[in-house]
């Protein structure tokens, strides 16, 4: 079970639950996660009540949370140096979500891009929990009073947004809650699509030539690589121009801990069929060692119950702590204990 320090930062970041992540995911986010983890209090949870606010087969997403478990600890997530929980597990995260919505302005939700980009990709679903969900990721944030939020830039936008909620809580209320920075890693590669590199990678892409899964096998991942799209020049070179080429050698780079310069020297002379094969092979040699890790653990459930259920217990006696907190400031009447 993690122990936590008062000397260290707070950490919270949070994860949709697929099983579907890919060495984007790997790369710019599960990487860094597993570095951090000696440094602060860190607190990772599987985000599945913002999973609803789009259509989920039940059976899938349940399964799939245990998988993203499974997936975090083969990527090196130690659960006892970190707190790993599922988000329904705690029910905290409800209920100041409520609250804190009370403090956030319809107008503020309706500039948020994601929910735009969201609502027109599911036209036909734009429903409220698409709307609010910024308002449910504060409330996962300030719930732990967390320092630091290590996220994808395209997650910017909803963390200032929970800075923003929590200064006008504290202004409100008195003070209450840390306000968050955003943590957004200089070393974190920012990986693109393999067939639309002008693109990031995605796993929701509908096509699945477009990503590397980290589960993904061997003989797939290097037939992607060698369909990735790139120009028609055949130089191994960083260009901001080429940006096929440039992905390629950015995943190379993360993957080899090589600079690009290096991998320049290294492919010099030699076209992109060689170095393509070179990329497939050097993401295939980390994630076959993932992919071990990750069978041995996704097959002992009773082992992952527990690490979720020892997770759980440790949110929820910080979460409980600030609900009261919040409840007492807005003027709940506390709840009698009458024996
Ligand atoms: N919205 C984040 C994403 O899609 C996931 C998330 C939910 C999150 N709650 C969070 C990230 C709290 C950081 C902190 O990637």
């Amino acid at each position: 079970m993690a122990e936590f320090t008062k000397d260290r930062k707070t950490i919270f970041s949070g994860a949709q639950p697929s099983g579907n992540l890919t060495i984007g995911n790997y790369l710019g986010a599960l990487k860094n996660w597993q570095l951090l983890q000696d440094d602060y209090n860190c607190i990772y949870c599987v985000v599945d009540m913002h999973a609803i606010t789009v259509r989920q087969t039940p059976a899938e997403l349940r399964k799939r949370s245990l998988e993203t478990l499974a997936v975090y600890m083969a990527c090196g997530i130690d659960p006892a140096k970190v707190v790993f929980f599922i988000q329904s597990h705690v029910p905290g995260h409800t209920q100041l979500s409520w609250v804190l919505s009370c403090s956030t302005m319809f107008g503020e939700l309706s500039r948020m891009t994601q929910f735009k980009d969201k609502s027109a990709k599911h036209a036909d679903n734009i429903n409220a929990g698409l709307f609010t969900y910024p308002v449910l990721m504060a409330a996962d944030i300030l719930l732990y009073n967390a320092d630091l939020v290590p996220v994808g830039s395209d997650q910017k936008q909803h963390i200032e947004l929970a800075r923003d909620i929590a200064q006008r809580f504290n202004q409100a209320y008195s003070p209450t809650f840390t306000v968050p920075e955003g943590y957004i890693s200089k070393s974190s590669a920012r990986i693109m699509s393999l067939s639309d590199p002008e693109r990031k990678m995605s796993k929701s892409d509908p096509n699945p030539q477009s990503f590397v899964s980290i589960l993904d096998p061997k003989d797939e991942i290097i037939k992607k690589f060698k369909r990735a799209v790139t120009d028609s020049e055949s130089i191994v070179r960083l260009d901001p121009n080429r940006p096929g080429i440039s992905n390629l050698i950015n995943i190379y780079c993360a993957f080899t801990s090589k600079t690009p310069e290096e991998c320049e020297k290294e492919f010099e002379g030699r076209g992109y069929g060689d170095f393509k094969l070179a990329v497939g092979e050097a993401c295939a040699d980390t994630l076959t060692k993932i992919q071990d890790k990750y069978n041995t653990y996704i097959s002992d459930k009773a082992q992952l119950d527990k690490i979720l259920s020892e997770g759980a217990a440790q949110a929820n006696y910080i979460a409980n702590k600030t609900i009261s907190k919040v409840y007492r400031k807005v003027g709940f009447y506390a709840k009698p204990e009458v024996k």
